[in-house]
């Protein structure tokens, strides 16, 4: 907290408000005492100026297109590390040295199989539901297998447990979900296999052939999960933070994010932007076309993977992404129509006034699922791509906020329905 105070002046009162200074020189008026001195409250539809938390994991800065984890950039990280390690660094602070490191991904590798029980209620879903679904109510199913993880705050050995679970089992849940679909035979994972090796292997190994591991493809997808480790509130972040407060389990926590993350919106705009992409090119290419129904007030279409709720400039994950599109279009040799029709939307909407206006840059999920569709992810399994990444990061909010003990979640409201009113009797 700073010397520093900010006044509020309401009905010929004056109230002092404690004013708070992060370490980037962010500067947050603590309101948290204010409606037990003045009976006010702060009315914020959307958070679009509420911070949540104070938070040591994730640095973003809108404005200038920065985003850094635990202090290191995002550039740097994709440079120089592995997902593995990021995700330690997000779990736990710092980055691992090599002991550490082999005794995480120890620990992650021995929990990759998942109860044959848990496959008796997947069977029961049809192959035609939307994989994130199905995926989140797997990850809830995993409660009733590993009962010790209700109690949060029982064990730290037991949380460290339900960590390596997770991190173990989602890749293994998600490649049933995509083999399912295609009505493959579901693959074991490999403990001897990297993490992102492992996952390839699970979605796309056949018992009837020799799978070939594309380190081209395992070093572009590790990067793209890196790139979607944390992104510090959002919504499915916030999410998984107000149900983590209610102290229920970190299963149901996930699972919570990986809802929230479903949405258009948030996480399943990576699915939208192909659909787009394809519908544009499926009517002859006409970008113009779709410029002006995204400029239309009167029309809800938006361009999707366009915009972001912080980033006022360019999201510095869509360049880091947009590199890789290319080289690995290039690699697999694929020219892929709608990486073209990306490129020409991305440069006229950058050059129209609606979008210089309103700040409106792409964002990360503008080009990921070009890459994904190029590796051959079909569209279903993007936002669960993404949910691969978020994972640790999601894991490292909800450990923040139960290591700062915070209250439980529970916004206040502006009521405006109707005043008490008598009961109609006949
Ligand atoms: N296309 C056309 N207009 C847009 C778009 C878009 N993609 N995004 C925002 N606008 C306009 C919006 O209509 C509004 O215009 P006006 O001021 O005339 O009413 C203005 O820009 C501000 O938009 P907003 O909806 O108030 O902004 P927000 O911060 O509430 O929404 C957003 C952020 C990401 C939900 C929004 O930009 C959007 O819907 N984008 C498309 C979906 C998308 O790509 N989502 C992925 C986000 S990045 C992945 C993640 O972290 O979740």
């Amino acid at each position: 907290m700073s010397e520093e105070t900010a006044q509020l002046s309401y009905a010929g009162k004056s109230y002092e408000l404690p004013v708070i200074k992060g370490s980037e020189e962010e500067i947050g008026v603590d309101i948290s005492k204010l409606r037990g001195q003045s009976g006010l409250i702060t009315l914020d539809v959307g958070f679009k100026n509420t911070g949540s938390t104070t938070s040591d994991v994730t640095f973003l800065d809108g404005e200038k297109g920065i985003l850094r984890y635990r202090g290191y950039s995002i550039e740097d990280l994709c440079e120089h590390s592995s997902f593995s390690e990021v995700a330690y660094l997000l779990i736990n602070g710092e980055l691992p040295t090599s002991e550490e490191f082999d005794k995480f991904q120890d620990d992650i590798s021995h929990h990759t199989l998942v109860h044959e029980n848990i496959r008796k209620i997947f069977d029961g879903f049809p192959a035609d539901a939307h994989p994130m679904g199905v995926l989140s109510s797997l990850v809830t199913s995993l409660t009733a297998f590993h009962p010790e993880s209700l109690d949060p705050n029982r064990d730290p050995k037991m949380v460290d447990l339900t960590i390596h679970r997770l991190i173990a089992k989602l890749p293994t849940l998600a490649s049933w979900v995509f083999k399912k679909k295609l009505g493959h035979p579901l693959n074991y994972p490999e403990n001897k296999l990297g993490y992102v090796e492992n996952f390839m292997k699970m979605m796309f190994g056949l018992p009837t052939e020799e799978y070939k591991i594309d380190p081209v493809l395992v070093e572009a997808f590790d990067k793209l999960l890196i790139l979607h480790a944390d992104h510090e509130q959002n919504c499915s972040a916030a999410t998984v933070r107000v149900v983590g407060s209610s102290q229920a389990s970190l299963y149901v926590a996930i699972a919570a994010g990986i809802n929230a993350l479903w949405g258009p919106l948030h996480g399943g705009a990576n699915q939208a932007v192909i659909e787009m992409l394809e519908d544009i090119h499926a009517n002859g290419g006409d970008v113009d076309q779709y410029i002006a129904k995204a400029k239309d007030p009167n029309d809800p279409f938006r361009l999707m993977g366009f915009g972001h709720r912080v980033y006022k400039n360019f999201d510095p994950r869509a360049k880091i992404i947009k590199k890789h599109a290319d080289a690995v279009l290039d690699k697999l040799g694929i020219e892929d129509p709608l990486l073209e029709i990306a490129k020409g939307l991305e440069e006229k909407a950058l050059q129209d006034e609606y979008f210089q206006k309103r700040k409106l840059y792409p964002n990360v999920d503008f080009y990921s699922g070009i890459i994904y569709k190029a590796m051959g992810f079909p569209t279903e399994m993007f936002t669960v791509l993404f949910a691969l990444g978020r994972l640790p990061g999601w894991i490292a909010q909800w450990k923040e906020s139960r290591n700062l003990n915070q209250p439980i979640s529970r916004p206040r409201q502006i009521y405006t329905g109707s005043p008490a009113r008598p009961y109609p009797t006949k």
